[in-house]
């Protein structure tokens, strides 16, 4: 099926080059071919050019017998690549706007879960919700996702605390993967919390022993992520997590320095982590334990804001040199949101980047941070069309200026149109 889309105001991140992510100053240079066109050829871009040159690139596709299978007027809209989400907890049952009182009348993130509340909180009731209800809730939250144009999202386990509940758990992840023209990849997160009736080292050795390998048979998880954190788990218990893992062929991408500076970033470095995630508390000393690896780090903007903390040093890392991702955290506790629009817009407001920074971390380096960035993340030939076209707006700027109007007239998936 050949799909022609005319009449585009503005095709957003357009990638002759190739990368699989941008650093430093490359950030903010977000390349857009005005009064454009695209030609999508079952799933993925064919090609795409400027209005002007439509008559000779017809002749050079081969498509002189003007043959389109579905033509898409975008009224002069703009074209982006869809958002990628590389860190969500989107399967999770209930809600927990009780502890969001809590911490409105001054508990902290970490006195909640002293209490047993957070993620234990969920924990429990996950235990009690079955697997179909999960899949019923969670869809509903990617449903939401994809209205606001999201196309590629990271799953994880971690309110399952025990073995057969974190099957449970990916087990869903894995119906969702399969029922979604959204591109899923799922990350084994047992070591969330220590679950109710472990001690800290027979919950340790659970993970690496029991639930791993049990994981691993299964291939229920592309990513192993650990919560390495102040009252979490240490650097030394991530390492041998890690290391169970890699034995799989789980790579890491680890919640790091979110609570406190705690050797998250170094661990996770030195394990060949795709991401490390957070960083609200990241000394500076890490932007130099970043600096040449592969791991991208991935700001949670919408955390700190809803949680009131601060935010990652995202504009540093940035002026340093490095690339920078951003991702929702989308979770019952500390994020109950999956609005990559408003995580774009707070990472302009609060972290300080350019919109074209800010919506290059939610598209091309997101998709890095989730390993997808060689076929989704930017406008290239032979890339997945995933893209939506907006209202007609005046400049890409727009996006995250126009912080809570939603933009979205038409959503392609895959190559294909989803009602919104
Ligand atoms: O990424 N920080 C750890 N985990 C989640 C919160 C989970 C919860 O509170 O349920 C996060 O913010
Ligand atoms: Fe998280």
């Amino acid at each position: 099926m050949r799909t022609w889309i005319y009449n585009i105001g503005c095709l957003a991140c357009v990638d002759n080059h190739g990368k699989l992510r941008l650093q430093g100053k490359e950030m903010a240079h977000l390349e857009c071919l005005e009064n454009a066109w695209m030609i999508v050829e079952n799933e993925r871009i064919a090609g795409f050019g400027t209005m002007a040159d439509w008559h000779m690139a017809q002749g050079q596709m081969g498509t002189a017998s003007g043959r389109m299978d579905v033509e898409v007027d975008a009224q002069g809209g703009c074209v982006l690549p869809c958002w990628c989400d590389p860190h969500t907890h989107i399967v999770y049952a209930g809600s927990r706007e009780g502890e969001f009182v809590d911490k409105i009348r001054g508990l902290s993130y970490a006195e909640i879960a002293q209490r047993g509340g957070g993620i234990l909180n969920s924990a429990d009731r996950l235990h009690h919700a079955s697997e179909e209800q999960l899949y019923v809730e969670a869809m509903e939250r990617v449903h939401e996702m994809m209205r606001k144009g999201t196309g590629c999202i990271e799953i994880k386990s971690g309110y399952g605390l025990n073995t057969a509940d974190e099957l449970k758990m990916l087990r869903v992840i894995k119906r969702m993967k399969e029922s979604l023209p959204v591109r899923i990849v799922s990350t084994f997160l047992g070591a969330h919390a220590v679950g109710r009736g472990y001690s800290q080292s027979d919950y340790v050795d659970l993970v690496i022993r029991e639930m791993i390998p049990e994981v691993g048979r299964e291939g229920l998880a592309d990513y192993i992520d650990v919560f390495c954190d102040k009252g979490f788990f240490t650097p030394e218990e991530t390492a041998r997590i890690l290391e169970a893992g890699a034995k799989w062929g789980m790579r890491p991408k680890i919640h790091a320095d979110e609570l406190a500076s705690s050797g998250g970033v170094v661990v996770g470095v030195a394990h060949h982590a795709l991401s490390v995630d957070h960083l609200e508390s990241m000394a500076d000393a890490q932007i130099e334990t970043l600096r040449g690896s592969a791991t991208m780090p991935t700001a949670l903007p919408g955390t700190s804001f809803f949680l009131n903390m601060p935010f990652a040093p995202a504009r540093k890392m940035i002026d340093a040199g490095l690339g920078v991702a951003v991702a929702s955290d989308y979770n019952p506790g500390s994020t109950p949101s999956g609005d990559m629009k408003f995580v774009v817009s707070l990472a302009c407001i609060k972290m300080r980047l350019l919109p074209e920074e800010a919506i290059q971390a939610a598209t091309l380096n997101a998709a890095y941070a989730m390993g997808l960035s060689e076929e989704y993340g930017s406008i290239a030939a032979g890339k997945v069309a995933n893209f939506f076209i907006t209202k007609p707006i005046p400049s890409i700027e727009y996006i995250p200026y126009a912080y809570t109007t939603p933009l979205i007239k038409r959503l392609f998936l895959r190559g294909k149109e989803w009602t919104i």
